[in-house]
């Protein structure tokens, strides 16, 4: 199939639509000063002994000692676990559980960005119901086996505003010697409480605003150009999964999404005290949140997956320099302006009214489908994201394996509104090489 030949699904459509969308969230307390209110209310949901997860990074800025002092004022025990690996592995997810076994936690508090939170679902789910941590992971990699029952509650403090991980149900990490990322994928790891408070994000470096940033922004894109879930085969109830496509619940949350990352992304990233920029940032994260976590993401998240897993030298700025990493935003932007090109025809009235609100100015671009690429790539360069695949140290001969790594991603990519063979992969990559 040629890149001009991506079709817009349903051509032939369902033999039997699907009816029925679901929607879920956390409970959500939101505002300047709701950290230091966290301990009434992990007490409210009946806990005594709880284990807060957090990374080395996050864990420097203080605010995971305020959340133990908060929880230890209204009485509980706490203790602290600082061994989050920002962007979490295998390897690091199950010295996470090892140190969690056996300490009779009945409720576990994340307080940092994706990575602690991811994290600490696994730690929950992997506690709760002990096995090799292989049985839970997606599948194709993983048997994709489901918790026997309930978890333990979790609360998320996110420190980034970006992933929305508080929102979903769920957690993402590197297999290391497989050299991808999978995850695990179940309603239960939701959090059952989302506590997001902007003043946390102040400390933020420029560096992980922008990515962070990206990953919303590709969050908010991506779920909102996603397959509708009326054009799926209708499903038994049984077989609902967490994403279930463009719906108009998810709708709503994406249309309050990018109003605000249009007014704050640029302001936040220069000007990283200004309080009003990161509280849109962070309400921007929530929002898109709420929405893709329910709908779904698709080729640029697809497309990922490899970039990240398969980071040979880069070592961006801002972010831990022990290893090499493509940070998730940064390798998820990274094919958004080329994969946006191709699902443009699936529905060219969401992705022009997107770029007209992220960036009125591609109003002026002649080719329709130009004008959603633009306005992302604009933002891109403003904010310093490497231009490229070659930014990040990729070149064409790594064209092949980033195609097999995204083709792996088989749950994503049937949220893409548009049919995604290896073909339509390689030609969003090859003209993701250079973005501008
Ligand atoms: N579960 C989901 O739905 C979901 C969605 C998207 C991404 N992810 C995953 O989330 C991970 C990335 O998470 P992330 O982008 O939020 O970043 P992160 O958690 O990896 O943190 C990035 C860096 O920022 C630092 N940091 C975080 N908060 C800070 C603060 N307030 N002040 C100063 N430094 C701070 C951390 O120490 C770290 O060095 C990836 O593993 C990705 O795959 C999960
Ligand atoms: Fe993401």
């Amino acid at each position: 199939m040629t890149a001009s030949a991506a079709s817009p699904r349903g051509s032939t459509g369902p033999a039997q639509p699907e009816t029925i969308f679901t929607w879920a969230g956390p409970a959500l307390k939101f505002g300047v000063g709701a950290v230091d209110e966290i301990g009434y209310d992990v007490a409210a949901l009946g806990t005594n002994r709880v284990l807060v997860l957090t990374d080395p990074g996050v864990a420097a800025t203080g605010v995971p000692q305020r959340v133990l002092d908060s929880l230890r004022a209204s009485g509980l025990v706490a203790e602290l676990f600082t061994g989050v690996h920002v962007e979490p592995t295998d390897a690091s997810v199950r010295a996470a559980v090892d140190f969690a076994m056996g300490g009779g936690w009945d409720g576990f508090v994340a307080v940092g960005g994706g990575s602690a939170i991811d994290t600490a679902k696994a730690v929950n789910l992997m506690t709760t119901y002990p096995a090799d941590l292989v049985e839970y992971l997606n599948p194709p990699i993983g048997e994709g086996k489901p918790p026997a029952g309930p978890v333990k509650p979790l609360i998320a403090v996110p420190t980034t505003a970006g992933t929305g991980a508080e929102s979903t149900a769920v957690c993402v990490m590197d297999l290391l010697d497989l050299r991808v990322k999978t995850g695990i994928s179940h309603p239960r790891l939701r959090p059952v409480l989302a506590v997001v408070d902007p003043s946390v994000t102040l400390t933020l470096p420029p560096g992980v605003t922008a990515a962070t940033g990206f990953d919303i922004l590709c969050h908010a894109l991506e779920s909102y150009t996603a397959r509708p879930y009326t054009a799926y085969e209708k499903r038994r109830p049984e077989q609902r999964v967490a994403y279930c496509g463009a719906n108009p619940v998810s709708d709503i949350w994406i249309q309050q999404t990018l109003p605000l990352l249009a007014r704050s992304f640029r302001t936040a990233y220069h000007h990283g005290d200004d309080l009003a920029a990161r509280t849109d940032m962070l309400r921007a994260a929530t929002f898109a949140g709420l929405g893709f976590g329910n709908a779904g993401v698709h080729i640029p998240h697809a497309c990922a997956y490899p970039i990240a897993g398969q980071v040979r030298d880069f070592r961006p700025a801002d972010y831990p320099d022990h290893v090499p990493l493509v940070p998730h935003g940064m390798a998820v932007v990274l094919t958004a302006p080329a994969a946006f090109r191709h699902t443009f025809a699936a529905d060219p009235d969401r992705h022009l009214w997107a770029a007209h609100v992220l960036d009125p100015a591609t109003d002026a671009v002649r080719d329709e489908r130009e004008r959603l690429p633009e306005a992302v790539r604009r933002l891109m360069r403003d904010l310093a994201i490497p231009n490229g695949l070659m930014g990040v140290g990729y070149s064409g001969a790594d064209l092949d394996t980033l195609v097999d790594g995204a083709l792996k991603q088989q749950r994503l990519l049937s949220i893409a509104p548009v049919d995604v063979d290896a073909d339509l992969l390689a030609t969003v990559l090859r003209e993701s090489l250079t973005v501008w």
